[in-house]
């Protein structure tokens, strides 16, 4: 397997980073996730763009351009064997160099980013999955008021998610003063009768990629919808509840804390808006 690592594609083995890599030792970076189907990025532009945002959040300038960030990624997908992919960028503050404290809270001066990229096999839920949904729990959302940025120090999102694995469920549903948030590593929709609802972006959640595809499809097709501020109990009485991400796509929440949502099966929005996601899909693979 080929990895990009500062300007080169290496096989996995050998591309290393310092143990001082700032990214190792203080999680000190940010990171997109770009699905790639058939070979073709699904909006590059919007996950470049995010990451821009989160660069800026964390006062990191960015490395690259966006031409240069296209060539790489589109470099590094052509050099893998697979043909849908999940291509995962990470940028840290890098390494502290000769006569620099080996770790020091304050940024580094003169110091480069490290970027590193790997492409993996792309695996999306299966019809059987889709037919069948999961199940999640729901946690105080402890985690920090900058979730919009992408940081890579993920550790309250891993321990939210590990309490959804422990109870054998997909994901963690996060509330916050009696708000929907967004899950542990998704976003989450509420379905009530008939109208789609999802949080608005704010600083509490991340604005996913699939959270914004819906969100259009939902405008180009009709369905009707609406982005505000979701309490506790609007979740807990949902007719449905969704988790959307770039690996996850549209999959149908069918219970909650061990209470089903609804009827307990993927609602039929859930499947109107996947079918709506797959062909979407289809034409941007085709473009
Ligand atoms: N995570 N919210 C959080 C906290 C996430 O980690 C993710 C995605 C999303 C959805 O974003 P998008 O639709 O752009 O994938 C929302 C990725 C998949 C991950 O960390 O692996």
């Amino acid at each position: 397997m080929s990895v990009y690592l500062n300007g080169q594609f290496l096989p996995l083995a050998e591309a290393k980073v310092s143990v001082l890599d700032r990214g190792f030792v203080f999680g000190d970076g940010v990171y997109e996730l770009v699905p790639v189907y058939s070979g073709k990025p699904f909006r590059l532009d919007a996950h470049l763009h995010r990451l821009q945002f989160s660069l800026d959040g964390i006062r990191l300038a960015n490395p690259h351009s966006v031409a240069e960030w296209r060539e790489r990624i589109l470099q590094l997908i052509a050099r893998q064997d697979f043909a849908d992919q999940s291509v995962y960028i990470q940028v840290t503050r890098g390494t502290p160099v000769e006569g620099q404290p080996l770790r020091d809270h304050a940024f580094p001066h003169g110091v480069s980013p490290t970027v590193f990229m790997f492409a993996q096999p792309l695996v999306t839920a299966t019809p059987a999955q889709k037919a069948a949904g999961v199940c999640a729990v729901s946690a105080l959302d402890n985690r920090w008021l900058r979730c919009n940025i992408k940081a890579i120090s993920l550790l309250a999102n891993l321990l939210l998610r590990q309490q959804a694995v422990d109870a054998g469920c997909a994901e963690t549903v996060m509330l916050r003063d009696g708000f929907l948030t967004e899950g542990a590593a998704s976003n989450i929709f509420v379905v009530k009768d008939g109208v789609v609802r999802a949080p608005p972006p704010s600083s509490l959640m991340l604005t996913g990629i699939t959270y914004d595809v819906v969100l259009e499809l939902a405008a180009a097709h009709d369905i009707p919808h609406e982005v505000r501020a979701i309490a506790e109990a609007e979740v807990r009485g949902a007719d449905e509840l969704w988790m959307t991400s770039s690996t996850k796509e549209i999959m149908a929440i069918v219970a909650l804390d061990g209470v089903p949502v609804g009827a307990g099966v993927p609602g039929p929005l859930a499947m109107r808006m996947d079918a709506l996601y797959q062909t979407f899909k289809q034409q941007v693979m085709r473009s």
